[in-house]
């Protein structure tokens, strides 16, 4: 199992220790969640944190974008070292506009879904993203519980994947542990991410390690 812990459950007063962490860990990714108090109701980081990220951790950022009007920062998440963009649905109705300007801006492009989009709102678009990020949590707050049927459409994306061809990786996001996690991967899931569990842990790189061995 691919895994990218979440930035936003990280001790903020002391964000090297914990990129230090993360750097001398088995996580493929970072996620980097940004939001803007208006898609969500909450604010988090921006840009200046993360340059200083980019600098500080050796792994690929997976930014994700909670936030208004995405395309207006292609570029600016590019020069922050991202290698996935993901945009949410609900925000884009250019999706096809904006998945190409990330595309030519020469990252990823990933598309995400909050847990009352159907699955079946991607069929035109499935085929050309490189990764679809599944919302198992109402985006805003690390720490929330896992919403179930997250599992249904985990099975439901992959089937549509398969069925059009795309070559889009699978990522979930929220409430993510080791029994959601596997639950996770047994419906199909390819990347999980996880914020309260790994970073309040006691021993967050052994908690990394055990998402990975899933
Ligand atoms: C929620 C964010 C998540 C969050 C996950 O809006 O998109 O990435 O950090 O946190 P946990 O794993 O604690 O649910
Ligand atoms: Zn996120």
């Amino acid at each position: 199992m691919l895994v990218s812990p979440s930035l936003l459950s990280a001790d903020f007063g002391n964000l090297n220790k914990d990129l230090e962490m993360i750097n001398a860990s088995k996580a493929d990714m970072l996620h980097l969640d940004v939001m803007d108090g208006v898609f969500v109701p909450n604010i988090s980081f921006g840009f200046p944190v993360m340059k200083y990220v980019q600098k500080a951790c050796n792994k690929p950022l997976d930014v994700h974008l909670m936030i208004v009007e995405p395309q207006k920062f292609v570029n600016e998440v590019k020069d922050c070292g991202a290698e996935i963009m993901n945009v949410h649905y609900e925000v884009c109705p250019h999706l096809n506009r904006v998945v190409q300007q990330i595309k030519n801006a020469g990252m990823k492009a990933g598309v995400t879904l909050n847990p009352a989009t159907p699955v079946c709102m991607l069929q035109d678009i499935v085929a050309d993203v490189d990764l679809v990020l599944l919302m198992s949590v109402n985006p805003g707050f690390g720490g929330q519980k896992f919403i179930g049927n997250t599992l249904n459409k985990v099975e439901e994306l992959r089937e549509l994947i398969t069925k059009r061809n795309s070559k889009a990786l699978i990522e979930v996001d929220g409430g993510v542990n080791l029994e959601t996690g596997k639950l996770l991967k047994e419906a199909g899931a390819d990347m999980l991410v996880a914020g309260n569990f790994v970073f309040k842990s006691e021993d967050p790189l052994m908690r990394i390690k055990e998402l990975s061995e899933l």
